[in-house]
């Protein structure tokens, strides 16, 4: 208990100063105040409104990607995890919606999900012609039960591209060449960021190309935003449709998306 307390307070400080984390416990206080007289009130506790269990759409394709597993839990037996924020599968609807409004020229991108968990952002991905859908995730039991997903998926809407995910740490992660879109759904605190970006900086040195860069609840954005060699096009918030609602474990309505972009020069 007192070990996990210290985690998630030195998150919030990784991640936005001890201004960031003062605002955050008052944010929270004011959440707690207001569902103790919503209850006075006679309103439900938001942990007692009834939440789907399994995700409509585990049960439509016969996968799992469903489940909340925090940073801690992951059990890869690695330092990164005590960086990791957890596994938690995007809301399908939300994906689809950032990926039309991207609208890039599919088969010229591979599409990179970096923290790939269970699979379910490259599930949805392969509704895209991507030139290839990647992978990969600190958790190797994960990343074998992405791989298995992604065999048994057969959702009508499949395009027939490549894809696999691959178990190791994101810092180290060897990009694959060509213009890609990277993906990340908030997968860790500031500290792995920073060695994400110096991976991503030193592979579009190596091999100079066009990167995309897709940020879901993008709590790292100030980092993102002062990084030199991404530029970015731009911050939303969109909403998620009816049965990502009823799933959701956050009681999440909507999520944000921010875009960046690196071009190498010539
Ligand atoms: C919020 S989940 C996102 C799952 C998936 N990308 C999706 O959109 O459905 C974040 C994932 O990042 C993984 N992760 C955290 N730190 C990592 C690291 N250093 N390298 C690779 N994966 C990491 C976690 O294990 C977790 O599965």
């Amino acid at each position: 208990m007192g070990r996990s307390v210290v985690r998630i307070v030195r998150h919030w400080v990784a991640n936005r100063g001890w201004l960031g984390l003062f605002a955050e416990v008052f944010r929270q206080l004011k959440k707690k105040v207001r569902s103790l007289a919503g209850r006075r009130k006679g309103l439900p506790a938001p942990s007692a409104v009834k939440r789907l269990e399994v995700h409509p759409f585990d049960t439509r394709y016969g996968v799992d990607t469903g489940g909340l597993i925090w940073g801690p839990s992951l059990g890869s037996g690695t330092k990164g995890e005590y960086w990791a924020t957890g596994y938690y599968g995007i809301s399908p609807s939300f994906f689809q919606q950032a990926l039309d409004r991207l609208g890039l020229d599919w088969p010229k991108y591979t599409f990179v999900d970096v923290g790939c968990g269970k699979g379910r952002a490259l599930l949805l991905a392969t509704r895209y012609p991507f030139r290839r859908i990647v992978g990969v995730e600190l958790s190797p039991g994960l990343a074998q039960v992405a791989n298995s997903n992604l065999e048994r998926f057969q959702a009508e809407w499949r395009k027939d591209v490549p894809a696999a995910a691959f178990a190791g740490d994101a810092t180290h992660f060897d990009l694959p060449d060509g213009p890609l879109l990277v993906y990340l759904y908030h997968p860790f605190a500031a500290p792995i960021m920073r060695e994400f970006l110096k991976n991503l900086h030193a592979s579009v040195q190596r091999s100079p190309r066009e990167v995309y860069l897709m940020y879901i609840n993008p709590e790292l954005d100030k980092l993102l935003g002062k990084t030199p060699f991404l530029e970015k096009l731009s911050r939303e918030c969109l909403p998620m449709a009816e049965e990502d609602i009823a799933a959701d474990r956050f009681g999440s309505k909507e999520e944000y998306v921010s875009v960046y972009r690196h071009r190498s020069p010539g």
